[in-house]
This record gives structure tokens, sequence and C-alpha cells, in this order.
């Protein structure tokens, strides 16, 4: 197996996988990064998703010989205590209800956040749209980003 040497959440990292293996699959099964979740495998739901330099990416669909340097940020990268705006504000809005989307939603709203610092209503609508929610939190999603921008301008 060929060795990858990955930026994950501020440290480097080796695995020694298959070259297609998704980012996924290498984030759960060989580093125990459960946080970031397998929903459809296709590209399709948005549970997978993660920052890769700052863009949000499916990680199910990126097979791990492609990522190079380039630094992953998964929700356990936002900020190991849980007090980043945009985790404290999912929290304050008590956003999830199964919770299974949520730290793929979390981080297209990251990635939407760094570059939109006060986004609308239908940015943030545009950002998340490929994230799915079966649970239809859509509404409390949007009023945490808003909070979360709050949070950060006031902090
Ligand atoms: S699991 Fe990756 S988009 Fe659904
Ligand atoms: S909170 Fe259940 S799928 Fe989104």
């Amino acid at each position: 197996m060929p060795a990858y040497t990955l930026k994950i959440n501020g440290s480097t990292q080796q695995v020694d996988v298959a070259a297609d293996t998704p980012l996924l699959w290498v984030l759960r099964d060989h580093l125990n990064l459960v946080g970031t979740k397998y929903g459809c495998g296709l590209g399709l739901c948005g549970a997978c998703t993660v920052l890769v330099n700052g863009e949000a990416v499916r990680s199910c669909q990126l097979p791990v010989s492609t990522l190079g340097a380039r630094a992953v940020t998964t929700v356990e990268g936002l900020d190991p205590a849980g007090a980043s705006a945009l985790q404290q504000a999912w929290h304050e809005v008590d956003v999830p209800q199964c919770g299974y989307c949520q730290s793929g939603q979390m981080m297209s709203a990251a990635a939407l956040l760094a570059k939109t610092p006060r986004p609308s209503d239908d940015q943030i609508d545009a950002a998340l749209a490929g994230n799915l929610c079966r649970c239809g939190t859509y509404v409390r999603i949007r009023k945490a980003v808003h909070l979360a921008a709050e949070k950060t301008a006031n902090a």
C-alpha cells in the first residue's frame, strides 16, 4: 500500500491505504475522526463535507491520492473544545434533531463564513443547498449561521 502524508486539523498524519480510498474512509477508519459522516457515498447528500484548503468538499468523492499537500479540516478541527463561534451558535440555537447531517452542514457554513462574514439568507441557502437534512432543520441552520456571523463580528 502506498503511504500518504496528510495535513489534517493542523497536524501531519501518515496513512497506508490504496490510492483510490476516499478521504472519508481515511478520516473515519484510519484516523478515528468519526464526526465526518457517511450518507450516500455518491456526492449527493453533503454529510461527508470537510474543508480542503478552506473549500467545502465532499470527502466521499475525494481519493486520498489527489490531496497532496492541501490542508484538511474536519468538524473536530473547528475547535476541539467546541468554543468556535459556529459551534456555540449551533448549540445555542439547538439546531440538530437526529444530528447525522450536522457536521457536514457546519463545515459548509464554515466555508461560507470564511468568505462571506455576514451572509444573507439567500447566500446561506445557496452555500448549504447541497447539504441535505432529512429532519428539516433548515430554518434553525440559517438562524445559527446568522448568530455565528454576529458572534464573530462582535468578538
Ligand atoms: S456521503 Fe458524501 S455526499 Fe453523501
Ligand atoms: S438533523 Fe437529522 S438529518 Fe439533519
